[in-house]
């Protein structure tokens, strides 16, 4: 029989695009969302390329009864990939207390019901912004981490902090995933980002601005110690980042991790600057992007990449896509989503 995963806040950019590769790979899905950033667009796009309808709950995880309904009715889930979460870093400064409240109580309710079951596995979405203002990258998992830049860096600290204090005299295993700046789509253009929030992030908004959108768009600063003086990020293609759920999941599943909590980067392994993006999307796509130089966004940091050799040699993972095949999946999901609105 297959063993039976939930994914909390699956109905979500990366967490659709992870029940896909985790029923590619033999999983049996249950999706719980409460829509606050997402809707079931992506469940049925998840249907039209598996054939397969996954059993979904509208709900909230701040609410324990609702959690504890979930594992009454599927006492067999085996594990839980926990992605539901706010993540708009502005916005968590404006509402410090929404964001601590929603992003740490949903923990600890399924922190609270995962050590209740039979549950196995426990993934959960960090981020590199628990680093704060690097000096020097690559980084890696030791590279020790600096005070958070926003309420919402806190509260993957803190999950980070919770996970590991919760689970260190549980039989519950948990990998934390450190992700770096996923972007693209399904190779369909069946699914992609679609927030029910504006898009903020550099590769949706260069889509956005492609399409006509938004009029112009604004690059942060150029006047960085960088190549080319604007900011360097390390942009992983979201279906190489859905992989790496499924392999950490096998990973304890299969017995291989000796410790409680374990950490891992998920990145490319290098950087590229916010111009070299736009670059690269006007050669893979052939658009001409209208964007003006401006100043530097409060709380950005000059440049971030990845060192993922621990996720390599400990879960076989390794990015097989590249910046190219990020722009030219983000656009052809842009047409298609632009295409359905307009409908
Ligand atoms: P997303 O907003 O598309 O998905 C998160 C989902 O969680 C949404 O569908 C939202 O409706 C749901 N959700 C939020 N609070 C909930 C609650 N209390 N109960 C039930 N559902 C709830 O975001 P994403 O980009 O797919 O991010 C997934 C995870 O990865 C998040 O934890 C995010 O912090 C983390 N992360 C994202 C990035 C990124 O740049 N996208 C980078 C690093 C880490
Ligand atoms: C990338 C680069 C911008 C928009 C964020 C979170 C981080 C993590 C990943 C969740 C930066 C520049 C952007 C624009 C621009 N998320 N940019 N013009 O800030 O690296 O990371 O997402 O955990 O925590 O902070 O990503 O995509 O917003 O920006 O010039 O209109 O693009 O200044 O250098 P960021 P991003």
């Amino acid at each position: 029989m297959n063993q039976k995963v939930l994914v909390t806040g699956g109905t979500g950019y990366i967490g659709s695009h992870t029940i896909i590769d985790l029923i590619e790979n033999g999983y049996e899905v249950v999706c719980v969302d409460n829509g606050s950033n997402s809707d079931t667009s992506s469940l049925a796009a998840v249907k039209d390329i598996t054939g397969i309808d996954v059993p979904y709950y509208h709900l909230d995880l701040c609410e324990l009864d609702g959690v504890k309904r979930i594992f009454t009715e599927h006492p067999d889930i085996k594990g839980v990939i926990h992605f539901a979460a706010l993540k708009a870093v502005g916005e968590s400064v404006e509402q410090p207390i929404r964001y601590f409240r929603n992003n740490l109580d949903s923990l600890i309710n399924i922190l609270d019901v995962a050590t209740q079951n039979h549950v196995e596995a426990l993934i959960f979405s960090s981020s590199c912004t628990v680093y704060g203002d690097v000096t020097h990258s690559p980084v890696t998992e030791e590279t020790p981490l600096q005070e958070a830049a926003s309420p919402y860096g806190r509260t993957k600290q803190m999950g980070e902090q919770m996970i590991t204090d919760s689970l260190k005299n549980s039989s519950v295993k948990s990998i934390l995933l450190r992700y770096f700046n996923p972007a693209g789509a399904h190779a369909s253009a069946k699914l992609g980002e679609s927030p029910v929030n504006p898009a903020q992030n550099l590769v949706p908004v260069i889509t956005e601005t492609a399409i006509g959108k938004r009029k112009e768009m604004t690059v942060f600063g150029d006047d960085y110690p960088t190549r080319d003086g604007s900011a360097i990020r390390d942009y992983i293609h979201v279906v190489d980042l859905a992989h790496a759920h499924t392999l950490a999941l096998r990973y304890i599943f299969e017995g291989k991790q000796q410790v409680s909590t374990d950490v891992f980067n998920v990145g490319i392994g290098n950087g590229l600057s916010v111009l070299e993006i736009i670059h690269a999307f006007e050669s893979q796509t052939g658009e001409k992007l209208n964007y003006k130089v401006g100043p530097r966004r409060a709380g950005d940091i000059m440049a971030i990449y990845s060192d993922y050799s621990k996720a390599k040699n400990l879960l076989g993972w390794e990015p097989k896509l590249d910046v190219n095949d990020i722009m030219h999946s983000a656009w052809a999901w842009e047409k298609e989503r632009t295409g359905r609105q307009i409908q």
